[in-house]
């Protein structure tokens, strides 16, 4: 039983396997990203019901463009469709959205839909959605380095006061944009035992649980077993 008392502030999950799923029923990859899409949803909704307070979603990394030219268009496009048709049921639910990543990159319509997503929801208070796009560990750890070395420059800051703070605060993640606390939980399915360029600044302490499943497979079900095996750890930070 998950106990209420102990749930993680922010989990984060890294959607992996919508591939290996529609090949295994003999279907193009696309459809595996659309059953990946809908059990994203059921996520997010028991998320809220389970009081978490900050879902973040590994949705698109900066590799991922090696993909197809068709895959890689037919994910923003099912990106798109989800963020229209769920707008309204996110502003109702008081659902904040975030994304993580540099999504100026996508195409037109993705980067319109996710503007106006943003914008009706920015004021909502209950659970926050992070969705990371075209999202890396590395760039944004570089254009965090970038914006440091930026302010030194102009005379903002002096070398010797960066703190591990203020290179929290420059990350996707930080005070500036989504304003997340490290996660506590990262949940990978799929099988993959790797984080593949995800928060790797903000791991640092989190408990990994792996899901012997393909994200398409993830249920509310397997998503509290994740929660429990994680509230059963004994957690160090290198302390005794
Ligand atoms: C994860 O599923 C979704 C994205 C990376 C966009 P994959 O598409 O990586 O599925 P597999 O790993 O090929 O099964
Ligand atoms: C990680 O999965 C990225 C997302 C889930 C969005 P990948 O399928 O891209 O990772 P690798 O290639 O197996 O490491
Ligand atoms: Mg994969």
């Amino acid at each position: 039983m998950i106990n209420k008392d102990r749930m993680p502030v922010h989990v984060a999950v890294i959607m992996d396997g919508n591939g290996r799923w529609a090949k295994k029923r003999g279907l193009p990859r696309l459809a595996g990203h659309n059953a990946g899409m809908k059990a994203m949803k059921k996520i997010v909704d028991h998320s809220d019901k389970l009081g978490i307070r900050y879902l973040t979603v590994y949705a698109f990394s900066t590799e991922n463009w090696k993909r197809s030219i068709a895959e890689v268009s037919g994910i923003f496009r099912l990106l798109v469709s989800y963020v229209n048709s769920d707008l309204q049921e996110l502003v109702r639910n008081n659902v904040r959205v975030k994304i993580l990543g540099d999504y100026s990159e996508l195409p037109e319509d993705a980067v319109r839909s996710l503007e106006k997503t943003l914008e009706k929801t920015k004021d909502n208070t209950g659970l926050q959605f992070n969705i990371a796009l075209n999202y890396g560990g590395r760039d944004e750890l570089r254009r965090a380095v970038q914006s440091l070395a930026f302010k030194v420059r102009n005379g903002q800051l002096a070398p010797e006061d960066i703190t591990e703070d203020l290179i929290s605060a420059e990350l996707f993640t930080g005070s500036i944009n989504a304003d997340t606390p490290d996660p506590e939980l990262i949940i990978r399915t799929s099988g993959e035992l790797r984080l593949s360029n995800f928060l790797l600044w903000q791991s640092a302490y989190s408990e990994l649980v792996f899901p012997d499943v393909l994200w398409p497979d993830f249920t509310p079900e397997e998503y509290e077993k994740a929660i429990e095996d994680f509230q059963s750890r004994e957690r160090r930070f290198g302390g005794r």
